[in-house]
């Protein structure tokens, strides 16, 4: 009998197919950290988990059980591979369940951005018929720079082509073919994009080379009124920068959806003018958290039963 943990709250339907499976066990303990964190992972095979919850080298000391731990999402940055990998445990996720809710996400907060959504409805429910205050801008014919082409990056470029704006891209591992495929333009260098874009937003990891990416350098380079958007990992963007690009009218408008340090409910750009801030929502769709659930679930059963890896 394999015995799974499910650490965070996950779809029905992954809980359907455990209900289902013959030869495993689970349990759902949600909300675990420290010592009951640690004794927990110590009585299962393996766990599911999304991102509240946090695998620390900590909770696996002493562990001798657990042989696997997958994240329902794409980004394992709340799981200490390392420490995971020296106990033997491998770390596996569902990178394509959660894309399109994202890309949808991300997209929404330019359009929102762009047209003073939240600030306008919160004027009319307060009372107030303003619609000089909330002049906006088209996006059609504006230029949209993507750094990361990654999946996500790839949608939102099919959804910014399809609304008629032209999109400048950057990745490393983005060749010319790609780029003329997809009907981006690509660029060499960030700062290169910088002056010529009217929106940007980063799809990329948190990683030594993303963190602080754009900061008070690269503003230095952008176009007056550019409007940023991050659905990625909080602290891609430079928080006092951006700030300092508000107040400057450096930058139009700032939308966040991921905050450096998950819960936050305090950030010096929470109810600044043009600023829109969702809860990390990207992925918070019915069709994502199914999709995430039911294949994450798969991939544990799959490796407790066969020992076969999958998006390790
Ligand atoms: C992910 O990494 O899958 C997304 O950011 C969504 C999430 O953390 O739940």
């Amino acid at each position: 009998m394999h015995r799974i943990l499910v650490l965070d709250d996950i779809a029905q339907e992954g809980i359907d197919i455990l209900e289902a499976e013959a030869n495993i066990e689970y349990e759902v303990r949600t909300g675990l950290s420290g010592e009951a964190l640690r004794s927990a992972l110590n009585e299962f095979d393996g766990a599911i988990l999304r991102s509240g919850v946090k695998i620390t080298a900590e909770s696996l000391e002493g562990n001798t059980r657990m042989r696997a731990l997958v994240r329902a999402g794409v980004g394992t940055d709340n799981i200490d591979k390392a420490a995971s990998t020296r106990r033997g445990i491998v770390v596996m996720n569902t990178p394509a369940g959660n894309t399109v809710s994202t890309a949808e996400h991300a997209f929404a907060l330019m359009l929102a951005l762009s047209r003073n959504i939240p600030a306008a409805s919160q004027s009319l429910v307060e009372g107030r018929w303003d619609r000089k205050k909330f002049m906006g801008k088209q996006v059609a014919g504006k230029t949209l720079g993507i750094v990361g082409m990654g999946r996500i990056g790839r949608e939102i470029a099919s959804r910014a082509i399809a609304f008629e704006m032209n999109v400048i891209a950057f990745d490393p591992f983005l060749t010319d073919e790609q780029a003329a495929a997809i009907g981006v333009n690509r660029v060499a260098t960030v700062d290169e994009m910088l002056p010529q874009i009217d929106y940007l937003t980063v799809h990329t990891p948190l990683t030594p080379e993303t963190k602080g990416l754009i900061g008070h350098a690269q503003l230095e380079k952008v176009k007056p009124g550019l409007r940023v958007v991050n659905a990625a990992r909080g602290g891609i963007y430079d928080i006092n920068a951006l700030v300092e690009g508000l107040n400057s009218g450096k930058l139009g408008g700032v939308a966040l959806d991921v905050y450096e340090k998950e819960p936050c409910t305090d950030n010096p750009l929470f109810g600044m003018p043009n600023v829109v801030c969702t809860p990390h929502l990207g992925a918070s769709t019915e069709e994502a958290q199914t999709q995430v659930a039911v294949e994450g679930i798969h991939l544990l059963i799959k490796y407790l039963k066969t020992g076969e890896i999958r998006h390790s």
